[in-house]
Formats: C-alpha cells, structure tokens, sequence
C-alpha cells in the first residue's frame, strides 16, 4: 500500500501559491489520508520543524524567499450526504476537495446554499478558517461541524459551529493558526427555499443574463460572472483577492467620516454600534488604484486587491501593502488589517519569531 504521506524537499512554491510568489520551502509534506497526520507529525525527519497547512495557496503571502519548515498539504477530497431529511442534507467534505468544485456538487446533488460562494480559490478545509464570505453569504453560516487534528492536545476534535467563533473573515481557526489542521467540514445545506439576492449587483447580473429567475444555479452564474469581471484573474496578474478587511468602526466615527468625505460608502455591520467600510473605496481616494512599485501594484481592476504583475517578491508586495495602509491611516483614520496570512513577517514590521 502507498504510504499515507510523502515528503519532498527543497521545493518550489511558485505554483503553489496564488501570487505565484518564487518562494521554497524546505519541506512538504503531501498526505492523502488525514488519519496519517498523528504519525506524520512523529516523523523524525520534522521534529523541532515549524509546521504550517498550506491549502490552493490562495490567501496567504510569503514575506520571505524561504519557509524553513515544513508546509503541510491535504490531498484528501471526497465529499458525500451523511444523513438528509425532507428539507437539508448534511454534507461531509474532505479538507482537500476544491472550493468550487464543490459548490458545483451541492447543486448536482440538488442542495443549495453555497451558490453565492461560487468561484471562490481554494480548498473546503480552508473555508472555515476565515468563514469565507461573498455576495452577502458567509459560509460559516452553513457549518454543522470542523473536523480537526489539534496539535495542542495531540487528538481528533469535532468542534460545532459555536465553538468555532465565527465573526467577519474570522475564526478561532485564525486566531491560533498554528494549532489546529482542519480535515474537514459538516455542510447542512437546504434542499429548497429563497436564494439571497441581497448584494446590490446580483439581480442587476441576473436581468442581464437575460432577466433569469434567482435559482440557485442562476445566483452561481450569475456569482461567476461578476467575479470574473471584477477581479483580477490570479492566472493572468498572482493575487490573494482582497488583501484587506473592509474596517469595522463604530457608528459614530462612520457618519463623522461621511460627513467629511462625501460619497463614501458605508455598510451595516454585525452590531448596530458599528459599520463597515469599503476598504477598496479608501485606497481608491488615496490614490492607490493602479499604482505600481515595479511589479507589486495595487489593480487596476478592483483597489482592494494587490498584483504580482510578473517577478515581485513578498517582500516587495508586503511593503506595497504597508505604503496603502499608511496612507489611509493618514487621510481617513482608519486601520487596514491585512485578510490573508502572512509568512515570515508581521504586517507591523517586525519580524516573525
Ligand atoms: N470600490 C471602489 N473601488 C474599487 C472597487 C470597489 O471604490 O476599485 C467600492 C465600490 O463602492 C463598491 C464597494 O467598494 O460598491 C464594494 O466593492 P465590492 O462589491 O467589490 O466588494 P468589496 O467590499 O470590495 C468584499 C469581499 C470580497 C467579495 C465581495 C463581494 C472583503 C475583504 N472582500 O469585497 O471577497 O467577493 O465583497 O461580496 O470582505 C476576498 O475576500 O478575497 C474577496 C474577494
């Protein structure tokens, strides 16, 4: 039988990470049954290894030319209905089956819910770790479950949806990033009902699909759609999507702020003390939009995303992105938080331990 795992050594990242960053790491560890994770992490070869789960690549920035450890990647992905009634089914999903493939397998399977998510980069067991949302869903609003090694207790854990701390692209998951690897989620997803159509653009898409009726695989293509043309295609310019938080602020700092900065768009938040704001607004009025620093820009395209337009290293978008948050710090008063994780570096400037 094949080994649950492998390692290699000394490997590229380039196409392992959506900035198609030139970065190494010293070690991968590709393992094909989440039950070899207890014997993986006793490997002699990785002890004293810092350990890191590295999904598509999709929402993370190498600050570095090197990972000197060990980057861990699932390749486990099969999905299946574990139970269902008249009304939802609960899904199981391997850490390792790809984001949009999925939401394609929910509606083969006559499930919806995941519709607004579509065309998301990445994997399933990524989903939870910053609630991924789009298109006014939030996947963590569907999570029954996330199946866990915890590395802290060396044991399996299920942790139910309100242990999982959900919050705006948040999570416990991502407050301890080191401790747990998820090796999969519980969907429960219903089998009828009203789609949300809440985000402005979305009925305006579908009347130009040709005035569609809001099924669930209509608000999919719909989704794609308005993704594709307003994002940047990581496979033409690497990105991570948005490379900032929208800032969550209280309520009356936002109309303060409306009222000296006319047209600025300001959004309900979870709490009625406070609103969120359009980050990709902010750095637009600063100036940022399209702006390159050789090849580490801010798009063109869309303000909130940053590019690789060819050979930036991290490094090089790292300090991009500190220049775009300093600036509307400056102009508006407001803290950017980066979204995506960061590797080798903190976003404040001092140096990762
Ligand atoms: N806007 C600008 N300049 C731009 C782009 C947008 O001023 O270049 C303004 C517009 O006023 C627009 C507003 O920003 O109305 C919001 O833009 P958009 O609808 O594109 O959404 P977003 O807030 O920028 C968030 C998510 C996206 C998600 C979209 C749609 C975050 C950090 N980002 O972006 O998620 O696809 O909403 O729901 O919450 C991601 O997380 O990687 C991501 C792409």
């Amino acid at each position: 039988m094949a080994s649950a795992y492998s390692l290699a050594w000394d490997v590229s990242l380039r196409d392992r990470n959506t900035f198609h960053l030139d970065a190494r790491a010293h070690c991968l560890a590709t393992v094909h049954d989440a039950m070899a994770l207890p014997s993986l992490l006793a490997d002699p070869a990785l002890q004293n290894l810092p350990l890191m789960v590295l999904g598509a690549g999709s929402n993370v920035l190498f600050a570095t030319d090197r990972f000197e450890g060990c980057l861990i990647h699932l390749q486990c992905d099969s999905a299946r209905i574990v139970d269902h009634d008249g009304e939802h089914a609960l899904v199981h999903v391997d850490a390792g089956f790809e984001w949009d493939a999925l939401v394609d397998w929910t509606l083969d399977h006559g499930l919806q819910g995941l519709e607004n998510l579509a065309l998301i980069p990445g994997q399933a067991g990524a989903a939870p770790i910053q609630n991924i949302g789009a298109y006014g869903v939030e996947v963590g609003k569907f999570i029954e479950a996330v199946h866990v090694y915890d590395c802290q207790t060396a044991a399996v854990d299920r942790l139910t949806a309100a242990r999982c701390g959900f919050g705006y692209r948040d999570s416990v998951f991502k407050r301890e990033p080191d401790r747990r690897i998820v090796t999969a989620i519980e969907l429960q997803l219903p089998k009828a009902g009203a789609t949300n159509v809440s985000y402005a653009g979305l009925n305006e898409e579908l009347a130009a699909m040709g005035g569609l009726n809001p099924t669930p695989r209509n608000v999919a293509a719909a989704v794609r759609r308005i993704r594709r043309r307003k994002l940047p295609d990581p496979a033409v310019a690497g990105n991570a999507g948005s490379f900032f938080k929208n800032p969550i602020i209280s309520s009356a700092v936002a109309v303060e702020l409306q009222s000296r900065f006319e047209g600025m768009p300001v959004f309900p938040a979870s709490t009625a003390a406070e609103r969120k704001l359009s980050a990709a607004w902010l750095i637009e009025q600063a100036g940022w939009r399209g702006l390159r620093d050789g090849d580490a820009a801010v798009s063109a395209q869309h303000a909130l995303v940053l590019v690789n337009l060819g050979q930036a290293t991290g490094a090089q978008l790292l300090a991009l992105a500190r220049r775009v948050a300093a600036s509307v710090q400056e102009k508006f008063g407001v803290a950017l938080e980066p979204e995506p994780r960061i590797v080798g570096a903190t976003f404040q400037g001092e140096r990762a331990g």
